[in-house]
């Protein structure tokens, strides 16, 4: 897009709507698909593919929440925000941007204006590409249209006899029984003439169904004045797909998520089951990686070469190392594991855990806040909280660390446990933090440790058995 020629083309994004058919408490352009809002998918394609393009979002309803997530997001785009105090249609919204410093700014450099609607999570780069070209010589606008099998809700696209030019958009409600057998239809995605854009909207009327101001009126006003429009129908019609209800946000997502997968595995991860992954779209995944079915993969997690997720696992925000096997059942979060390492099944990693390569974490098994040095084993039935494991060593069955007890120390609720390289740790044992197992100690199985352990020593901290012989006689009579 380097070679994109003047005029250049700013975008304004419809984001001040209500999205009342969604029944959320988010404003509807920050309603998640994949995990992602929507409005975000538009941004990040603009992202991608215009980096730095002026982009203003029009808000209103819930507008500090839209701008604060905005804000909070690194886009290299330069964005502005303009208010739509009352929500009175797609034209007036386009008024408010267009009478914004901002909307005088793109005027005066005689900008193409690019107008979307904020809902619209499928957008490809190749749609949006093709509609920041530049407009041909003498057009005042470019209409994307698509044709669909139902075109329930759209704005119907009138055209003079079948094939001819368009005339203009009809909106549902205000569209006759024949008007709306028509399945070409408007998306809201058009890309103006700044000038004509800012006239068009400033005479908009508000005479129809839903006393709106319809921004698809100017097609029709262009038409009128014999001015040239350009359109283009999509062939994609995926691509355009509005989400209006939570039916069309789970298709959406369904769409999405395909996407995704089939581009990971034409990268070289095989997924044992295709449709039955869950994938969204940050996440990266090396090549040679094997996916089992019902695999949950979200936010920034990151998977290396060679590894497997066997089924049923669940990660966020995860990096996973090379050669590392997630066994059926893992759920692990915000926590870093390293190469050759074996988790699960059923293993749990709670935020800021580390497990280091070599080690295995095995089942029933929760880490929290938790460093697990190399080659170690934990490997069944066991917690350790706000624990720091050093290399090579060994817990047996059924530890717990016992990190909380009520008391505050040095400012913190939650006390470390900290075990040296090389200690062995036998079955069913409780170190009640805070303590030290120092390098190379051994702890007797059964035993409660509440003292520092010294490097080398054996700690039993146990009730020495004692055998009543003949007892069990008596005690059955
Ligand atoms: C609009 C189009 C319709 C098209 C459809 C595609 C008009 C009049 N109709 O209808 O032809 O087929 O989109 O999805 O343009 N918005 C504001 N302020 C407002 C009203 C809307 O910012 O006052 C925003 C919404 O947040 C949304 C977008 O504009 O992102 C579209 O609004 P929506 O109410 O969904 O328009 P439709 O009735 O679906
Ligand atoms: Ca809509």
């Amino acid at each position: 897009m380097n070679s994109r020629t003047s005029p250049s083309t700013s975008v304004v994004i419809l984001a001040a709507g209500l999205g009342k058919r969604m029944y959320s408490s988010l404003p509807k352009v920050l309603i998640p698909v994949c995990g992602r809002p929507m409005l975000f998918q538009i941004l990040d394609r603009l992202n991608e593919i215009a980096p730095k393009t002026r982009v203003v979002i029009v808000v209103g309803h819930q507008k500090e929440k839209v701008m604060e997530a905005v804000v909070s997001e690194e886009f290299n785009l330069d964005i502005d925000f303009v208010e739509q105090a009352e929500q009175k249609g797609t034209g007036h919204a386009v008024k408010c941007a267009m009478e914004s410093p901002w909307g005088k700014a793109t005027l005066a450099k005689k900008e193409n204006v690019l107008v979307l609607p904020g809902d619209l999570p499928l957008i490809t780069n190749e749609l949006l590409k093709e509609m920041l070209e530049p407009l041909k010589r003498g057009s005042v606008m470019k209409l994307l249209t698509a044709v669909l099998a139902d075109p329930m809700g759209y704005g119907r696209i009138v055209r003079k006899g079948k094939k001819g030019g368009v005339l203009r958009i009809v909106e549902e409600k205000d569209a006759s029984p024949r008007e709306k057998l028509i399945q070409e239809v408007g998306v809201s995605i058009y890309s103006f003439q700044a000038q004509f854009l800012s006239v068009g909207v400033a005479g908009l009327k508000n005479n129809n169904a839903q006393k709106e101001y319809y921004l698809t009126d100017l097609i029709g006003n262009a038409v009128s004045k014999k001015r040239t429009i350009e359109t283009t129908v999509w062939d994609s019609p995926e691509d355009v797909r509005g989400v209006n209800n939570p039916y069309e946000l789970s298709l959406a997502a369904d769409i999405l998520n395909a996407r995704v997968i089939k581009t990971h595995a034409l990268n070289g991860v095989r997924f044992i089951s295709l449709h039955s992954c869950r994938v969204e779209p940050q996440v990266k995944i090396a090549k040679d990686v094997t996916i089992y079915p019902g695999v949950i993969l979200e936010g920034r997690t990151d998977v290396g070469t060679g590894s497997t997720l066997g089924s049923n696992v669940f990660l966020r925000n995860m990096k996973i190392g090379e050669f590392t096997d997630v066994k059926t059942g893992t759920y692990a979060e915000d926590s870093s594991v390293g190469n050759h390492v074996k988790l699960g099944p059923y293993a749990h990693l709670r935020p800021e855990s580390v497990v280091k390569d070599h080690a295995k974490i095995g089942n029933f098994v929760e880490l929290k806040k938790t460093t697990i040095g190399e080659k170690s084993a934990v490997s069944h039935l066991s917690y350790l909280g706000d624990a720091e494991v050093g290399a090579r060593v060994n817990i047996g069955c059924g530890f717990v660390t016992c990190n909380y007890d009520g008391r505050v120390i040095d400012g913190s609720r939650k006390h470390k446990t900290t075990i040296e390289d090389d200690v062995f740790v036998g079955s069913d044992c409780q170190a009640v933090a805070p303590v030290t197992l120092k390098q190379g100690s051994f702890v007797a199985s059964g035993s409660t440790i509440t003292e520092n352990v010294e490097s080398g020593a054996l700690a039993i901290a146990r009730a020495r058995q004692v055998n009543k012989l003949g007892y069990a006689k008596k005690l059955k009579s």
